[in-house]
């Protein structure tokens, strides 16, 4: 066949494609395997981040056996032992309406429309006692779903860590919220106050640390105020009695104190 009829160069550009199209799925097929173990180790990672228990160097599996993964279900604030914890996907249980709800409107500031009924909580004991409890937390910043692990200390109350690891903000900007800097001024912060009234807020600019409810506050993110808004909205909506405040009640009437 000659080079340059029609026929040889759509030949050529039909069998290139079929090539290109095997190669690039059998790709897709072998590495999800691969890239679903990364996506957990790194999920894992971050957990231990917001935790305070990551050591780099160290085996994220091996770290990751000090924490103890429980379902609640949110509208009782009670554990859920029927369900698997380490299978469990609130994102894909967010999605089934049976076991998900949908968040009315007065109550959806984290504007992230539906929730799953139950969520996984990420535990520290210690000698028998609760050291450390991991929320997952999420809401719409400016341009993304950002995604977080809150972490309090055993009081249900003292920050211990706050980590985004899921975000599509923009860098430099609302991007910050994953500056090293900006998540260190968090460690210490109380979420209530001493009548376990919601209290945390993030503000516009800076915390003034000579007042008595600097423990309360974060500072904004500079030039980024809807991404700001949007990170205090989702820690309101998450930390209320709509998200894990039966939960953090009942934890601590089970003996954590408000100190
Ligand atoms: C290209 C571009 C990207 C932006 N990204 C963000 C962002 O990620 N988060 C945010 O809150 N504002 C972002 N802004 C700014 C907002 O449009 C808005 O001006 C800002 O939130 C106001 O914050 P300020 O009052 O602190 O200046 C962006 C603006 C531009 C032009």
């Amino acid at each position: 066949m000659a080079n340059d009829t029609i026929k040889k160069t759509l030949t050529v550009a039909v069998l290139l494609c079929i090539v290109c199209s095997v190669l690039v799925s059998t790709a897709a097929v072998k590495l999800k395997p691969l890239q679903e173990k990364n996506k957990a180790l790194s999920t894992k990672k971050n957990i231990l981040q917001a935790a305070g228990l990551m050591e780099e160097g160290k085996n994220i599996d091996q770290l990751f056996k000090k924490i103890q993964v429980k379902i609640v279900d949110l509208a009782s604030g009670e554990f859920d032992d029927s369900i698997d914890a380490a299978k469990y996907d609130q994102k894909a249980a967010a999605k089934d309406p049976a076991r998900s709800i949908q968040i009315p409107a007065d109550q959806n500031i984290a504007k992230i429309g539906r929730r799953a009924k139950k969520a996984p909580v990420f535990l520290v004991q210690e000698e028998g006692k609760l050291k450390t409890i991991i929320l997952p937390i999420h809401g719409k910043g400016l341009w993304s779903t950002m995604y977080a692990f809150l972490a309090l200390e055993g009081d249900a109350n003292t920050v211990k860590g706050f980590t985004f690891y899921d975000q599509g903000e923009t860098p430099g900007l609302g991007g910050e919220v994953d500056n090293p800097l900006w998540k260190k001024q968090w460690v210490g912060k109380k979420i209530f106050d001493k009548d376990w009234n919601l209290a945390v807020e993030i503000l516009k600019g800076r915390v003034n640390l000579q007042k008595p409810e600097a423990i309360h506050q974060a500072d904004g993110l500079s030039g980024a105020t809807l991404t700001t808004v949007g990170v205090n909205n989702l820690m309101h909506y998450w930390l209320s009695d709509n998200g894990f405040g039966k939960f953090l009640s009942r934890i601590r009437n089970q003996g954590g104190g408000n100190g």
